[in-house]
């Protein structure tokens, strides 16, 4: 791990007492103020709801610049990333730190091969699942299931044992992925085929039936790898945080990222993309009134809110949504397609980039504005949508797991509270409450 440079120290007044915060400089130029010796030295805390000013960790993964939309994964831009990588490479990257010789990259698809059948009794879980299970309920709980059926590290040989650990769930994932949808679809699970590409495989596994076998467009592999490499990392966004806060109970890597799933399913985070879709076919349902979408997003008293808009860092367009934009249009080349919710979207887009509302808090289009309409064009149900996103998001959440139990300064996460709660009382029997 890079270090942060010491870059001077500012010195806060609170009362008679005097602390010297340190200031430290990562290798972006953002200065953060080191308040880890704040309430030894003031007797004080902080209060920072969201964490909007607080970086919980130093971290060598991605680096994020919201003002001028850079986005870079171990210091390559994601635009170079989408254009010229596959997903098993960026996974590789992301979790290893640089990118694969041909030696690795092979050991590492032969591993992701290896390791792609589930054990044959966790087939049979699907089953119990009630009709209508969101798959995201299902991932989760599959995927902390896997703990019971592959050992955790023994500790023999850890890196080796972390790398089978990290590729079986990277391979495993996506196969429970494509289960859960088959379940939900009600037809006969599609194994994986080690002479099929990561993302091959699970179209493959996704679409094709013992009736139908199910043609692979490679234009369709590649629109598929791009959307997961840029769904791969985002740095401490609310799952990944999610995986760095479980995990530092020390947990197994299969509960992390089953609590990372979780996380990602919200509707303010990686649900967000299954709400566009719901949101852009009731406006469509309206009759294409997207003046009143608009207003009601606006309306402080609504909690409606233009989902796929906004975030948190992002204060420009989001770098990650055009490259969906372009593909969006490749992909409905491809397919020959039509989709009267993409025009929903761009008039959506364009009303809410010269609104004051939007641009005076500097709001745009995010990662989940136009996926949706690539995944609906692909023929994913709107349901799996964000199941694909935690797919993408795997690599990201390894990464910033495996980092954090080798960080040399790790401390298990555990914030502090303002109490607004009564001051000491005591009980009093049932009997003589009024
Ligand atoms: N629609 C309408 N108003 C919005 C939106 C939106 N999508 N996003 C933010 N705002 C408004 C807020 O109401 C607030 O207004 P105010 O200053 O008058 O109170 C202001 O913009 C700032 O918003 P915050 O909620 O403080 O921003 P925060 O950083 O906390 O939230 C978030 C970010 C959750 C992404 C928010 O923009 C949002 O809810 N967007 C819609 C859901 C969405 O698309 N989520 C996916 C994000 S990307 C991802 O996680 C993969």
């Amino acid at each position: 791990m890079l270090e942060a440079r010491h870059v001077g120290s500012a010195e806060l007044r609170i009362g008679d007492r005097v602390c010297h915060l340190p200031i430290l400089e990562g290798n972006g130029g953002e200065r953060v103020l080191d308040i880890r010796r704040l309430r030894a030295d003031c007797g004080m805390t902080t209060l920072d709801y969201g964490y909007a000013n607080t970086a919980s960790c130093k971290s060598d993964i991605t680096y994020l610049n919201g003002e001028e939309g850079v986005l870079l994964y171990r210091g390559y831009p994601i635009e170079e990333l989408a254009e010229k990588s596959r997903f098993v490479e960026v996974a590789y990257l992301l979790v290893h730190g640089s990118l694969p010789t041909r030696k690795e990259h092979d050991r590492f698809s032969d591993l992701l091969n290896r390791h792609s059948l589930l054990h044959e009794d966790m087939t049979h879980f699907f089953y119990r699942y009630p009709e209508h299970a969101h798959p995201m309920a299902i991932l989760s709980a599959m995927v902390v299931s896997l703990s019971t059926f592959y050992p955790e590290l023994s500790g023999n040989d850890v890196d080796e044992e972390l790398d089978i650990t990290t590729t079986r769930l990277l391979s495993k994932m996506r196969t429970i992925a494509a289960f859960s949808y088959k379940k939900t679809a009600g037809e006969p699970f599609v194994y994986p085929r080690h002479d099929l590409s990561y993302c091959a495989n699970f179209l493959n596994m996704m679409f094709s039936s013992p009736v139908s076998p199910y043609e692979i467009k490679p234009e369709l592999v590649k629109a598929l790898n791009v959307l997961l490499i840029l769904h791969a990392d985002h740095e401490q966004n609310c799952s990944t945080s999610a995986v760095r806060l479980v995990g530092s109970a020390r947990v197994n890597l299969y509960a992390a990222v089953s609590s990372g799933i979780c996380a990602l399913w919200g509707p303010l985070h990686g649900g967000a993309n299954q709400m566009v879709i719901e949101m852009l076919e009731g406006i469509a349902r309206d009759g294409g009134d997207v003046k009143k979408c608009i207003e009601r997003a606006k309306d402080r008293r609504d909690p409606f809110r233009l989902y796929g808009f906004g975030h948190r860092v992002y204060k420009t367009y989001d770098p990650r949504a055009r490259i969906i934009k372009n593909t969006c249009h490749e992909v409905l080349q491809v397919l020959n397609k039509k989709d009267p919710l993409l025009d929903i979207a761009r008039e959506l887009e364009a009303r809410a980039l010269e609104d004051d509302f939007f641009i005076e808090r500097r709001l745009y289009p995010n990662v989940d504005f136009y996926s949706g309409i690539i995944y609906r064009a692909m023929g994913f149900p709107t349901e799996m949508f964000t199941v694909f996103f935690a797919l993408g998001r795997l690599p990201g959440w390894i990464a910033h797991w495996k980092e954090s139990l080798e960080d040399p300064e790790f401390r298990i996460q555990r914030p502090r509270q303002v109490y607004t709660g009564p001051n000491l009382r005591h009980y009093v029997p049932l009997d003589k409450r009024s």
